[in-house]
């Protein structure tokens, strides 16, 4: 079965700020699930969540091998985990309808082509009821300047391998986000220099059209 290390020292990290920031009972869409550890960890603490996983077409069997071992044993009262979706950020036509409390997603960001990043940010607006939040969790620069030598390495690993890949600017994030009504509202830190970034969907008189 798939297992991710990294998942298992974010995923209690993660919970504490899923704890502190979404509503009673909420209905959340997880893009880029991988292993389905975070969907197990958050349905077995959050009472009531309605959490929905989804991955790429060629790793969805692998998502879908934990969520049918774990994704109902040891749920917290009322949780449940959907039946994963196939979610290419990039296929319009994918994207589920929503309205969603919020959409999570880790460690996604820096993998996805940059080119693709717009549309995770333009997709999770649409999918948001309004007040809804967008969670993004993982290594973040700000401008040109990496928060640790750790992860300025990591972001030239991720180029020599795909210059399509690289740690994002969460200042350039911000702006993307600001166009589409997601509005920055905390800027979280969490264990080895990664970040959450926490965004809020706005309710805009004119809606630009995405
Ligand atoms: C490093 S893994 C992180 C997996 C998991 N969220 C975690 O924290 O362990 C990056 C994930 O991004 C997903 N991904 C890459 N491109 C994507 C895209 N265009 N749309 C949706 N997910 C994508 C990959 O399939 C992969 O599962």
């Amino acid at each position: 079965m798939l297992f991710s290390a990294a998942c298992e020292r974010n995923k209690q990290p993660i919970l504490e700020v899923l704890t502190q920031r979404l509503p009673e009972a909420a209905q959340v869409l997880e893009v880029g699930s991988g292993s389905g550890q975070h969907a197990v960890h958050m349905a077995r603490h959050l009472p009531g969540l309605r959490w929905q996983p989804s991955e790429l077409a060629a790793h969805l069997s692998e998502l879908a091998e934990r969520l049918n071992l774990e994704g109902t044993v040891g749920l917290a009262p009322g949780a449940s985990i959907a039946e994963p979706l196939e979610l290419d950020v990039t296929r319009r036509e994918q994207w589920p309808d929503g309205p969603f409390d919020a959409v999570f997603t880790a460690n996604t960001c820096h993998i996805m082509p940059a080119a693709a990043v717009p549309q995770l940010l333009a997709g999770a607006a649409r999918v948001l009821r309004p007040g809804g939040l967008l969670l993004l969790y993982g290594p973040f620069r700000n401008g040109d300047e990496h928060t640790a030598p750790s992860n300025a390495d990591f972001d030239a690993h991720l180029r020599s391998i795909d210059p399509a890949m690289g740690v994002r600017d969460a200042r350039e994030l911000g702006r993307q986000a600001l166009t589409l009504g997601l509005v920055l509202v905390a800027d979280q830190a969490m264990p080895a220099n990664n970040r959450t970034l926490v965004f809020e969907r706005q309710v805009l008189a004119d809606a630009p059209s995405r």
